[in-house]
């Protein structure tokens, strides 16, 4: 059921308000995030392993930042079809996580079942609880998105990493590298962050006028850093999925390194840069692209569309947020101009061709 929506998919993405609260309701009590430490004491962990395919590897690398910057715990994040051929060795005091929404995906199924025996720990983020990834894991933790019917993934992902960001937090708070003020600080903003999904999808004029120009584009470039870095590649793979349009990612500071020779006016360049401590070096990245009459697409807060200047191409402005959570709210964005490029191109968006949505085989 659609409910009303032209879309499985603008169903999904609209619905991301109520299911981010849901989870953070079944998550939180008070600033006690609800994960058993008898199932995973991090205090014994010396580092991660995390494991997925898709959409859901890049929530991992968004979720290393997270881990690293939170926790100070090393993270390796590795794309599940390369780590379960290469068997990389495991070493005592890892955990192995493995991130899928659908809890089938073949290949993240093998790289499962390669680290048992090996790992210290087996954990799982999933949204279908009965899935055999959840059940072969030592702990399996559902990310409560509810049924999502759209090839293309959007409530999963910020489902995700709204699991991620809590086991971080959870990681930080009883490694002690968070003070219980910062804690509770942080899990404050997040309760907000249900009400600022609401204000992104309000700016859905805006972002589907900015998608119906670059869904005239052949070549699309997505540029982030930091903790953006993983969702301009979200981005990316978004807008291919479903619009068919080519799209590339970069990190930001990577650009000057190759691929600023494929700029010019024919090629928007999608900047996801809130007004962080890293914002001036994305600003002077985007003036590097627009002196080679390179189109901007800029998606900030009120403070960086402010600094941006007048020659940027299209301004797609966020509610300010706490920086480390930008990633959650900009993903809103990134999955609103893909789905209305696809419409203006008039491809079949909940069912794109070649695609299924789940990958049962390799
Ligand atoms: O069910 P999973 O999360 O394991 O699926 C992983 C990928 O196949 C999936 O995220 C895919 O990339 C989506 N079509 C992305 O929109």
């Amino acid at each position: 059921d659609k409910a009303g929506y032209k879309h499985f998919m603008a169903k999904e993405i609209a619905e991301q308000p109520t299911v981010l609260a849901d989870a953070l309701t079944a998550y939180l009590a008070g600033d006690d995030i609800n994960i058993p430490t008898e199932s995973l004491d991090f205090t014994k962990i010396d580092r991660l392993t995390m494991v997925a395919c898709g959409t859901a590897y890049y929530a991992c690398l968004t979720a290393k930042y997270w881990f690293e910057k939170l926790a100070r715990l090393p993270v390796e994040v590795d794309i599940a079809s390369e780590f379960r051929y290469r068997e990389p060795p495991i070493l005592p005091g890892t955990v192995s996580l493995f991130v899928s929404q659908s809890g089938e995906t073949a290949d993240t199924l093998a790289a499962l079942r390669y680290c048992r025996g090996k790992a210290d720990r087996i954990v799982s983020v999933v949204n279908v609880e009965t899935s055999s990834i959840a059940r072969e894991s030592d702990l399996a933790l559902p990310i409560h998105a509810g049924v999502e019917i759209g090839v293309a993934s959007t409530k999963a992902f910020t489902c995700q990493l709204n699991v991620l960001l809590l086991l971080a937090i959870k990681a930080a708070k009883v490694r002690g590298t968070m003070s219980a003020d910062e804690v509770a600080s942080l899990l404050d903003q997040l309760r907000g962050l249900p009400g600022h999904f609401n204000a992104a999808l309000d700016r859905d004029q805006t972002i589907e006028k900015a998608a119906i120009r670059i869904s005239e584009a052949r070549d699309v470039l997505f540029l982030g850093r930091g903790m953006m870095y993983p969702l301009a590649y979200e981005g990316a793979l978004k807008l291919k999925e479903i619009s068919y349009i080519h799209a590339e990612a970069y990190a930001s500071g990577e650009l000057k390194h190759g691929p600023i020779a494929l700029i010019d006016k024919t090629v928007p360049v999608i900047v996801m840069a809130p007004h962080d401590a890293l914002f001036d070096k994305t600003v002077s990245n985007m003036q590097e692209v627009m002196a080679r009459g390179g189109k901007v697409c800029l998606i900030t807060d009120p403070a960086g569309a402010a600094e941006a200047g007048e020659d940027v191409w299209q301004m797609i402005t966020m509610p300010a947020v706490d920086d480390r959570l930008a990633p959650l709210l900009y993903a809103l964005p990134a999955q609103m101009l893909a789905y209305h490029a696809a419409v203006a191109k008039g491809t079949d968006v909940d069912q794109p061709r070649n695609l299924a949505k789940s990958v049962t085989v390799e």
